[in-house]
């Protein structure tokens, strides 16, 4: 609307004010440095490893392993990483959640000149977030994540008690004839679609693995959903699951498992407790789609280990109350037309955007959004299509506060969020990173054929 009163720009202003004030001294702290330095090599390359059943399968993969290394390191800790690029194309490595020097974030033509073939490059960064984050390349990522190339990366809090952990990587594999990962890559029917959906569902390259689990012991599972395309909504049958932290960030408190949905790029921690009968075997089924999958089977052995009693989450997330009847700063319309590189081109506000992966650094973008660091800003998407766009905003955590005009108060922090066929989903930021920071669909085939934007926080 063009005529705001005064009257009503000011109190919206107040509003505004207060919004950002429940959350900055959260979202603004910083860990004091452990004076501790992790360095480590990362090694992407093209390998062949015994996977699906001893059957050999020619990946891509960090070291030799699929998932990549997971990374640990402590609040506070300094990660230095050597990243050598052995692949036959250009790469790069995003650490995807984390809240970073912008320099360090990895996208060729915004934050550094795509990494060639033979070529090396070192990150480095203080660990600032505890939880559950990881890292991929961020070029041609419908090649490279399919191939293999992803890990985790854990950023332990100082006094985390001794748990259990168990960790899944999810994904999905499209194989060919000759049960090699099948190399057509983007395809038109990809970009009609949400991407990517493979026919082999996999939990840390494995097929359905078996785990057993001491009854009554608990555990804090982590969950990584890496596939491409693939929406996933684990369900746990006769456990007790509780949600404990989302995409990296404790919960306000343990939060109900049943609706749990974790589109590309998503992450989860759980509190799982094997709370059934020991002999008794659980299917955890995915029932993101009518056609349910089975992930895992947790077969409950007897009782090995005392319950450890967790503390109380540590986790801050403001209720942000009134915030869905502010104007939205920033609207970004998410729809598609024919042409572009792949025959389809997906875009944000009629723009598409492409990494280019050939020439060095000639080319950089220029954020076409500009967002004022410590400001309680909204974000509106509507997805004018009939499709899923799992949207991520690098750098920065944000919250839904709004689906279709209707109020949520969901009580977790993000860093993606699914937006559904037609709909429109607000959420909220206090945008603490300064930088250029992407802003993109999180279905790599999407992401490919443009659906990209920056964002310029200052
Ligand atoms: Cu996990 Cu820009 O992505
Ligand atoms: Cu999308």
């Amino acid at each position: 609307p063009l005529a705001i009163l005064p009257a009503c720009k000011d109190s919206e202003g107040r509003a505004v004010e207060r919004l950002a004030a429940e959350a900055s001294p959260f979202l603004e702290r910083k860990p004091a440095s452990t004076g501790r330095i992790r360095e480590l090599d990362l090694v992407a390359a093209p390998t062949n490893l015994a996977l699906l059943d001893g059957r050999s399968l020619d990946v891509w993969a960090y070291n030799g392993q699929l998932p990549g290394p997971t990374i640990r390191v402590m609040v506070g800790d300094t990660l230095r990483v050597r990243f050598l690029n052995r692949l036959p194309q250009p790469s790069t490595i995003h650490w995807h959640g984390i809240r970073l020097p912008n320099g360090m974030d990895g996208v060729p033509g915004v934050t550094q000149p795509p990494i060639p073939p033979g070529g090396s490059f070192v990150y480095e960064f203080v660990a600032r977030d505890p939880g559950t984050f990881w890292y991929h390349p961020h070029i041609r990522g419908s090649e490279q994540l399919e191939r293999g190339l992803y890990g985790m990366l854990i950023v332990e809090e100082a006094e985390a008690p001794p748990e259990r952990e168990i960790l899944w990587v999810l994904d999905d594999w499209r194989l060919d004839e000759t049960g090699q990962i099948d190399p057509r890559f983007v395809t038109r029917g990809d970009l009609a679609h949400d991407g990517r959906w493979g026919t082999v569902i996999t939990v840390n390259g494995d097929v359905a693995p078996d785990l057993v689990l001491g009854e009554g012991e608990r555990v804090r599972l982590r969950i990584l959903n890496a596939a491409n395309g693939r929406v996933f909504r684990p369900d746990f049958g006769a456990f007790d699951a509780r949600v404990i932290a989302f995409d990296g960030l404790a919960t306000a408190r343990p939060l109900p498992a049943d609706d749990l949905v974790l589109a590309p790029g998503n992450r989860v921690d759980l509190d799982l407790v094997a709370s059934s009968r020991q002999g008794d075997r659980i299917r955890v089924m995915d029932r993101f789609t009518r056609r349910e999958n089975h992930l895992a089977t947790i077969r409950v052995g007897p009782s090995l280990a005392p319950i450890v009693v967790r503390r109380p989450n540590p986790g801050f997330v403001p209720t942000w109350s009134g915030a869905e009847a502010i104007a939205p700063d920033v609207t970004f319309r998410l729809n598609a037309k024919l042409g572009g590189p792949f025959g389809v081109q997906w875009m944000i506000n009629d723009h598409p955007m492409h990494h280019d992966d050939q020439s060095p650094i000639s080319e950089w973008h220029e954020p076409p959004y500009r967002l004022r660091r410590g400001k309680w800003t909204k974000l509106r998407f509507v997805n004018e299509s009939a499709r899923l766009h799992p949207m991520h905003l690098h750098g920065q955590f944000f919250k839904v506060v709004a689906r279709d005009g209707r109020p949520v108060d969901e009580e977790h922090w993000r860093d993606t969020v699914l937006v559904g066929p037609r709909e429109t989903v607000d959420v909220g930021l206090v945008p603490t990173e300064p930088g250029s920071w992407m802003l993109h669909c999180h279905i790599m085939e999407h992401q490919d054929a443009g659906m990209m934007t920056l964002i310029a926080v200052d």
